[in-house]
């Protein structure tokens, strides 16, 4: 007996970001020692949001994924399986992934769980995602990136708390005839792990240990260009494509300088690259498909189009999707 090849595709986005922009004077403002000049010369960052005390990483989920559901034309309850890529969940356990599936009222026992990749962990959750539905075992998974990294930054350090920030992007996933999902590829290499990381933890009802971001910028910067340029052409040779069939490239949004590197070692031209670091800073799992989703709403990606999303992070973690949107 045979059956019919399943693939997955993409057929809905959506993203949000809280509050209102803090834009590089308001930080000035606030009493850190920077300048917008410095920021946007080295980062590209304008301004980025910050949740409120009381607003949590589900609820940001929450909100991209009723924007993703509505684009898809799907209901909670169409959805077995949900994935959050995060490293600021709500709490210990449960998962942000529970909470949201909860949030959403989807009561069909659809599976839950987060990725922790850092700054990979969209690209990650895609990845097993995909492979849940090629396998046959889910139809339909939401898969979302939702940070509030304002809650790890030591607002001490001026080298981090100005390139980051909070929001979230969703993406539901379906089974499909057609593809869909080229190509993945996920790595990681832990003997990186000191050059970016929180490294605190919860002990004994204690902080043991440092929970604020630290990060040695030009070592992340090295080891991003390298990595985001190798598994691009990974997962182009995976699917038999070049550089020349992508028509967007969607790159963890970090820093415009690291993005521009790596499209220049890609020669891939400028204009085919979706860039909104700007406006949000990095919002770590949550940038790829924020960047995703707002291309799509601006009507700049179009179905049909060969897009290659990458990330690298903590970990450090790096891969890349190569997909027919
Ligand atoms: O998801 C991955 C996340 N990581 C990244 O995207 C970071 C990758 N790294 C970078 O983008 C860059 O390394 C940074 C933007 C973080 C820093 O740029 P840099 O050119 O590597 O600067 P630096 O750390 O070498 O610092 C240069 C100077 C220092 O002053 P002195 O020692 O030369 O007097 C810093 O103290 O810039 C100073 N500086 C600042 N000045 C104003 C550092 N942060 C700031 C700031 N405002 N916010």
């Amino acid at each position: 007996m045979s059956s019919a090849r399943i693939f997955s595709r993409i057929i809905g986005t959506g993203s949000y970001l809280p509050g209102e922009p803090v834009t590089n004077h308001d930080l000035v403002a606030r009493g850190i020692n920077t300048s917008d000049e410095w920021i946007v010369e080295r980062t590209g960052i304008h301004a980025r949001h910050l949740a409120p005390e009381h607003v949590s990483c589900s609820d940001l989920a929450l909100e991209a994924s009723r924007r993703a559901l509505v684009a898809a034309g799907k209901e909670p309850g169409d959805i077995d399986l949900v994935i959050v890529a995060t490293s600021t969940p709500d709490f210990i356990f449960p998962s942000a992934a529970a909470l949201l599936q909860d949030k959403l009222g989807i009561r069909n026992g659809a599976a839950a769980f987060d990725v922790q990749a850092v700054c990979s962990g969209f690209v990650y959750a895609l990845a097993i995602a995909e492979k849940f539905i090629r396998s046959g075992s889910h139809r339909c998974a939401l898969v979302v990136g939702a940070e509030v990294f304002s809650r790890i930054l030591d607002w001490d350090d001026r080298g981090t708390c100005v390139l980051f920030g909070d929001g979230a992007g969703a993406a539901v996933l379906a089974a499909s005839d057609e593809p869909g999902i080229l190509a993945t590829a996920i790595h990681a290499d832990g003997s990186h792990s000191g050059i970016l990381s929180v490294p605190g933890q919860i002990c004994g009802g204690k902080v043991i240990g440092r929970p604020f971001l630290q990060m040695e910028g030009q070592a992340v910067f090295k080891f991003a260009v390298r990595v985001l340029k190798e598994v691009a052409e990974e997962v182009l040779a995976q699917a038999g494509l070049s550089v020349v069939d992508i028509d967007w490239l969607i790159p963890h949004q970090a820093n415009v300088r690291i993005i521009n590197a790596t499209a220049k070692k890609l020669a891939l031209p400028a204009e085919k690259v979706i860039v909104t670091v700007g406006h949000h800073g990095n919002t770590s799992a949550a940038s790829i498909p924020l960047a995703l989703d707002e291309a799509v709403r601006a009507g700049r990606i179009e179905r049909g189009d060969t897009l290659l999303l990458e990330g690298v992070g903590g970990g450090f973690t790096w891969g890349a999707t190569l997909l027919k949107f």
